[in-house]
Formats: C-alpha cells, sequence, structure tokens
C-alpha cells in the first residue's frame, strides 16, 4: 500500500517510467511493499534511505535486473513509455539497452578500453562500418567526460584504468548503446572525493539527455545531483518530492528522523 505518493502536479513533466503498486518477494519475504513513482525526463532522481530498506531492489525492477535472481518475484506494473516491460513480449535485452545500469563498483570488462564501450553498438547492430563505431565510440568517452584521458590508448585494458575512471568507463558503456534511462547504484561509493566530484558532475551534464535514477547513501549527494528524492524505509516509499522540499520541510516523520540522521 503506498499512501504516501507526493502530489507533484504542479511540476508535472513527461514521464518516462511509471510503476504502480509494484511489490517484490525473495521467497517469502517482501522487500518492496507496493510502490508508486513517477520517473521524468528532465529531473534526476535519487533513492535514499537506511541499509537494506529496498533501494537496490527497487531499482533493479526498472529493467528486470532481479529477473536473474532466482528467488525474486515481482508484482504490479511497471511502464517505460507507456508500455509494460515485464510483458510477455518484452525483449529483455533490449530492455537493459533502453535501461542502462551502473553498478556501486565499476565492472569494466576485460577487454580493451575501445571494446569495452563498442561491445553493445556491436551487439545491437547500432553502427553500419568500422568509421560509425569509431564515431559512437568517441562520442560516447566524450559524453562520459573521460576522452581526453582516454583518447591515445583505447587499446589499453578497461580493468587498468583507475577506479573513477573506470566508473566513467562504465557510464560510457552504457551511453553508447543510446540508452533512454541509466540507473546507478551507489555509483560513487568506491569513488575518492575528486572521483565523485567528477562523477556528480557527469550526472548534472547528462541530466535531460536521459531520465537518471540514482541510489544513494550520501545526503548531500542527493541533494547535490538530484531534483527529485524518493525515500525508502522497510520495503515501503515513504515519501516523494522535490529535493529541496524533502530536505528541508518533508512531510512524513519518518523521512525527518532519517534526514536529521535520528537513525539510518
Ligand atoms: N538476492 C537476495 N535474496 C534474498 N534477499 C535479498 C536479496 N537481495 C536483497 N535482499 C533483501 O531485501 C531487502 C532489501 O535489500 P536491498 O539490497 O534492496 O536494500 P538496499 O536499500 O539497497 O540496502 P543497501 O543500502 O545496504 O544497499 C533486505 O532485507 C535484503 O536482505
Ligand atoms: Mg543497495
Amino acid at each position: 500500500m503506498n499512501t504516501h505518493a507526493t502530489d507533484m502536479t504542479a511540476t508535472t513533466t513527461p514521464m518516462k517510467m511509471a510503476t504502480r503498486d509494484v511489490h517484490v518477494f525473495y521467497g517469502k519475504k517482501e522487500a518492496i511493499k507496493g510502490v508508486d513513482i513517477d520517473i521524468d525526463m528532465d529531473n534526476v532522481t535519487a533513492f535514499i534511505g537506511p541499509s537494506g530498506c529496498g533501494k537496490s531492489t527497487f531499482l533493479r525492477t526498472l529493467n528486470r535486473m532481479n529477473d536473474t535472481i532466482p528467488s525474486a518475484r515481482v508484482t504490479g506494473t511497471i511502464t517505460l513509455d507507456g508500455e509494460d516491460i515485464y510483458d510477455s513480449a518484452m525483449d529483455v535485452v533490449q530492455l537493459r539497452a533502453r535501461v542502462g545500469m551502473v553498478f556501486q563498483k565499476p565492472n569494466p570488462f576485460p577487454k580493451s578500453i575501445y571494446d569495452n564501450i563498442a561491445y553493445g553498438p556491436r551487439i545491437h547492430g547500432l553502427a553500419t562500418d568500422k568509421a560509425e563505431l569509431d564515431r559512437i565510440v568517441e562520442k560516447s568517452l566524450q559524453r562520459a567526460g573521460l576522452w581526453a584521458e582516454v583518447k591515445d590508448r583505447l587499446g589499453d585494458s578497461g580493468t587498468a584504468l583507475s577506479g573513477g575512471q573506470q566508473q566513467r568507463l562504465c557510464i560510457a558503456r552504457a551511453i553508447a548503446v543510446d540508452p533512454e534511462v541509466i540507473l546507478m547504484d551507489e555509483p560513487c561509493s568506491a569513488l575518492d572525493p575528486i572521483a565523485t566530484a567528477k562523477i556528480e558532475e557527469l550526472i548534472h551534464e547528462l541530466r535531460g539527455k536521459y531520465a537518471i535514477v540514482i541510489v544513494t547513501h550520501n545526503m548531500q549527494q542527493a541533494a547535490r545531483v538530484s531534483q527529485r528524492t524518493a525515500f525508502f524505509h522497510l520495503g515501503d516509499m515513504v515519501e516523494y518530492g522535490e529535493t529541496s522540499e524533502l530536505f528541508t520541510n518533508p512531510k512524513e516523520e519518518k523521512t525527518r528522523d532519517y534526514i536529521t540522521g535520528r537513525y539510518g
């Protein structure tokens, strides 16, 4: 049950994704207890909440990554441009290109920098020849703010980059297949403050080009990078609204307790 959805009609922009009454079970355990959320194109959405509240679980429902966990079961409705992503007609490989994901720990493939980026476009047949693939690789690395650092070493292994560079490589890899939504699960938690600042800057630049959802434990980060924040607690989405409003004037006591550091 979700009785706390914040009324955001005043600032409504086109919805990219919408979830209705989404529940996730791991075996008998209910990890997400009925979440309704609308994710628009123009804003970065942050998911916050104490450890174990279901942020990653819910994020994974948005591109069906939970399909890879045998005990996980998802109910309810999730749409992308109005299309039910759990419909049997949905091509999951295609879906995960449209809704890309960046993980907590950078996970470049043990391949060259070039091949890390070219991998998706090759699978999806996005380039007709080598020149076009080169252009996609360059553009993706440019967008991810990594081009200047790697343009002379595209043949080096992706795993030989620094942690922050690897994370930008993973973002470039997601971008390369021309996604509509990018999901990031604590993308900076393994990075130092300088690399973190670069990723945050990048999120600002990507805003509006893709719908972006970021899970973060860091409330300052949520305040810096997002315009919408959803607060999760024990599988419920307790509150969802404009980031500035949620942090300065939360409607729910649980949100207030969390953002003032009373628990979590
Ligand atoms: N693969 C799994 N199998 C069984 N239970 C799981 C699995 N993944 C998560 N859970 C459980 O679901 C609940 C939500 O976990 P989830 O990882 O989504 O939380 P989270 O908010 O992302 O936490 P954190 O901030 O620590 O990453 C927890 O109780 C967790 O133990
Ligand atoms: Mg998590």
